[in-house]
């Protein structure tokens, strides 16, 4: 139909300034301390469309601590403004950085403001480094977990108050900070979960402030964590990495006159000392109890009276695995209050049992405001997901880790939060205390730090809702590493949950730094255990003690990788990581059939999990899916095989490109032969099967893909609006049916509300998405399965459907240099609009239907082109600037 008019708006005529924007170095969200490189390469964002010959003209002032800053121009080319590669000289250890860019002219005259300036640091890089010794309790400590936790402390006296100073703080176990008895940072859970056996991550903090002319006091508290805690289920492991916690701190005191002072962590000089402190027992799983009665008041500030403690013993680690974060630190992200607070049992109990909601399902941690107690008295926090039909806390599908606080109060008013101890809930059942309002409770919510680059919005409140709770659920499960669930007894890098829903995040957030650090323990795992282990990192547990290949989760060693370059462009990277995909494809080579089907089942009791959870399993066996497991792992090794070729191209490695080629087309041939049948019916009949073979373009014949396409509209018209996929197909079901014209079925099956589907969940009051379709049932029952979890991300794969097709916003090119703009409308909606901050600066669109009239408004960062695809109207593309588009006569 006739598209009627395109009315391109200059840029210039809305800003003011031609002006370079969001300056930034690698992949961290902003200013940063303890950068991991020493040549970080450099991007920008331009806001116009440039003049000819503009030049970028970078100001870097540097300054080693000790010495006198000094500035350096470089005039660079403004062609390209992503990931350019340092132009100065590299940093050495912890040199600071203030970078500005300013617009240029041929002449050096100014064309546009000098833009914010950027500062950075460069962390510790040689291994000489670190004076730091790791260092905990020196008696003798037993053997399980649930130890009693020390506190570690020292004194130093200052000259002066200095010029600057760092904290360099790293612990094997868990490590809070404080000094003259302020916590230092925002951080928790330092210093997250790395294979500690290859790295341990070493965070800067600048304590500039915190220290005075004096005497001033060092003091950290010290938790178990991931090193020595209890991990996983199944029963879990505990001292999987070492059986002795120990904190690294380096302190680096500059004074004004330059001089520089070293402060650090040793069992040597005697200054170092520790104690057991009043955390009696914290566990990431189980929960923390704090005895306040062991308090000792002023432990962290100055003067403090140590004479008891015992000195610390080194705990060893090789310093040549300390490593500076390439990601952001989980932190306290934001504040909440409860919605809902109410004594349950008996109301003439003096200190009845509280339920508080939070309203929300996430990760979070409650700071209680302990009051009218009286010493020894104990309160206790049980944090659940749900609660059960008859208005009792759901604590059965926690398993092994109850989240269960304790607090013994020594007789003083206090605030408490819990330390080394995390918790997925959205309700609180508290005992203890006879009063509690609204006042008494702040909630934390708690993520590792990420830039959000993603918004989506419709006229329908149920699907905003959907795609609300599918950031809770990212949210909830970005914590260090990317988890399962944030909840019960697992929490673990499975490596399937991500590989189906890289790409949803990568367009909510700015995940590079954090998956790019996960993918850094992913090889080091493969090299290690001889194949992509089903969690990363990995540990022993129960029966999955010994990893083997496993379709779609080993598969994340290629769709990772490939899903974040997507979105960043960034080359270096994808070299990076290529030898751990090429090692996943070559692995799984070995074990194809003849034909090229991936036939062999790994060697554990479940065999490949196949489309893990299909809504037809039974709750005790979510492998027993309605699709062939065949299928589906020749399916996804398929898409791996073709990933991986792409990245040969890439990065320009002909030998490569040839023989996965050839192994693509070898695993397709295969696939084609033994699922697809003469009549273009597949060998399983599901939905799954159908989705994938479109989506990865596994088919061969045009008509094929036809039948298939038609084939799966069929089954969802018959489908009753019941969602049939479980993890493997459901991202791949609303893509497919879209790109065979098939948006009705599409629609009807995103907007169903019936069990199972998405909607459901939120008909359900969810707040995040599930990790079974019906974790709780219509009755409000809960699924009676053991693996019911109210906070998983996988089904929320379906919001990448939402953001490239409802929204209508995908890259095309790497980096988002090329993208497309075709919304699909339908389901009812009349409004949609949806923005992704690329690298080259945020991308949108926003439609609106009127009757016989479409209007869109569309976004296009410089740098990039846009290709607008409107079903019945000619395609076209759009250059950099605000474009108002209007299309008439729809039909
Ligand atoms: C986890 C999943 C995971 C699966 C694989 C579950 O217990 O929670 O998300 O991918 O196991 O078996």
């Amino acid at each position: 139909m006739a598209l009627s008019t395109i009315n391109k708006e200059s840029l210039l005529s809305q800003h003011d300034d031609l002006s370079i924007v969001d300056l930034r170095i690698e992949h961290y969200a902003g200013n940063v301390l303890g950068i991991a490189y020493n040549a970080p390469r450099v991007s920008w964002t331009y806001t116009h469309d440039l003049p000819d010959k503009a030049k970028v003209r970078l100001l870097l002032r540097r300054r080693m601590p000790g010495s006198e800053a000094e500035t350096i121009a470089i005039t660079v080319s403004s062609k390209k403004s992503v990931l350019i590669e340092w132009p100065f000289e590299p940093l050495k250890s912890r040199e600071e950085a203030v970078l500005t860019a300013q617009l240029i002219a041929q002449d050096g005259t100014a064309l546009g403001p000098v833009c914010d300036p950027l500062y950075f640091e460069a962390g510790l890089f040689e291994e000489s480094a670190h004076k730091a010794d790791f260092v905990g309790p020196s008696w003798p400590e037993f053997e399980s977990d649930h130890r009693h936790l020390p506190l570690v402390r020292t004194e130093t006296n200052l000259k002066e108050p200095p010029r600057r100073a760092r904290l360099y703080l790293s612990a094997l176990g868990m490590v809070e900070a404080e000094i003259n008895g302020v916590k230092v940072g925002n951080d928790a859970l330092t210093p997250g979960w790395t294979v500690y056996s290859n790295r341990v991550e070493c965070w800067t903090y600048d304590v500039t402030d915190f220290l005075v002319e004096g005497r001033n006091a060092l003091g950290f508290w010290l938790g178990d964590g991931w090193y020595r805690g209890r991990l996983g289920f199944d029963g879990g492991i505990a001292n999987y990495y070492g059986n002795r916690i120990g904190v690294s701190a380096q302190l680096e005191i500059e004074y004004g006159d330059h001089t520089i002072e070293y402060v650090y962590s040793n069992a040597w000089d005697r200054n170092w000392k520790t104690t057991l402190g009043p955390i009696v027992c914290s566990d990431l799983y189980e929960g923390e109890h704090y005895d306040a009665r062991l308090q000792m008041a002023g432990w962290s500030q100055p003067g403090f009276d140590d004479d008891g403690w015992s000195p610390v013993a080194e705990v060893p680690y090789d310093p040549a695995h300390i490593e500076n974060p390439e990601m952001g630190a989980v932190q306290k992200m934001e504040q909440r209050a409860p919605v809902m607070i109410k004594p349950i049992g008996d109301a003439a109990d003096a200190k009845p049992v509280w339920i508080v909601d939070m309203g929300q399902n996430c990760t979070q941690r409650i700071r209680l405001h302990m009051h009218d107690l009286r010493k020894d008295d104990v309160v206790t926090l049980h944090h659940v997901e749900v609660l059960e039909p008859d208005g009792s806390i759901a604590t059965r599908t926690l398993r092994r880790g109850q989240q269960y606080d304790q607090y013994i109060s020594n007789g003083e008013d206090a605030w408490w939060e819990p330390r080394f101890t995390m918790h997925g809930f959205r309700y609180v059942q508290i005992e203890g205390i006879a009063n509690l309002s609204e006042k008494d409770i702040d909630c934390h919510v708690y993520h590792s730090e990420m830039k959000p680059i993603g918004s989506f919005e419709t006229s329908n409140d149920l699907l905003n809702k959907l795609h609300e709770n599918i950031v809770w659920s990212m949210r909830s499960n970005f914590v260090s590493i990317p988890t399962d669930c944030p909840q019960r007894d697992e929490r673990m890098g499975w490596t399937g949950d991500i590989c189906l829903f890289a790409p949803t995040v990568t367009y909510l957030y700015d995940i590079q730094g954090f998956l790019n650090s996960w993918l850094t323990d992913v090889a080091y795992e493969r090299d290690k255990w001889g194949t992509v282990p089903y969690f990363i990192p990995f540990v022993p547990l129960g029966g999955w003690s010994h990893p083997d290949a496993l379709a779609i989760w080993g598969d994340a060693a290629v769709a990772v990788p490939w899903s974040l370059f997507m979105e960043s462009g960034d080359t270096e990277k994808l070299a990076t990581t290529y030898a751990l995909s090429c090692a996943w494809v070559d692995e799984v080579a070995g074990y194809l059939s003849p034909d090229g089907v991936w036939d062999r089942r790994p060697s554990f009791s479940l065999g490949q999990l196949g489309d893990w959870l299909d809504p037809s399993a039974p709750p005790d066996n979510p492998a027993q899916a309605m699709t062939q497991k065949e299928l589906v792992a020749t399916a996804f090794y398929a898409r791996s095989c073709r990933q991986l070729t792409q990245m040969a191209q890439i990065l320009k490695k002909e030998e490569d490109l040839q023989r996965y080629t050839s192994l693509a087309e070898h695993v397709i041939d295969g696939f084609n032969r033994r699922f697809v049948g003469r009549d273009g019916l597949m060998t399983s009949d599901t939905q799954c099967a159908y989705a994938l073979s479109i989506e990865f373009d596994l088919l061969r014949r045009f008509e094929d893909v036809i039948r298939a396409g038609n084939r799966l509209a069929y089954l969802v018209d018959h489908s009753d609006g019941k969602v049939c996929t479980g993890f493997a197909g459901t991202p791949y079901v609303l893509p497919a049916l879209s790109k065979t014209g098939h948006d009705k079925q599409a629609y009807a099956l995103l907007e169903s509300t019936v069990c199972p589907s998405w909607l459901y969940q939120v008909k359900m009051g969810g707040t995040t998405t599930w990790e079974r379709w019906d974790s709780m049932k219509p009755d409000g029952s809960l699924n009676p399965g053991g693996m019911t979890s109210f906070n998983h991300y996988a089904l929320g794969s379906v919001a990448n459907w939402m953001h490239t097709t409802i929204g209508g916003l995908e890259a095309i090119e790497p980096g988002w240099r090329e993208f497309r703009v075709a919304p699909h409308m339908g389901g009812g909606i009349t409004h949609a609009s949806t923005s992704h901050i690329t690298p080259r600066g945020e991308a949108s669109v926003s439609w609106h239907c009127r009757k016989e009239v479409l209007d869109l408004h569309i976004e296009v960062p410089v740098g990039t082109t846009c290709v607008v695809d409107i079903p019945s109207v000619e395609c076209s593309r759009l250059s950099p600037g605000s474009h108002d588009i209007s299309v008439h006569d729809r039909n």
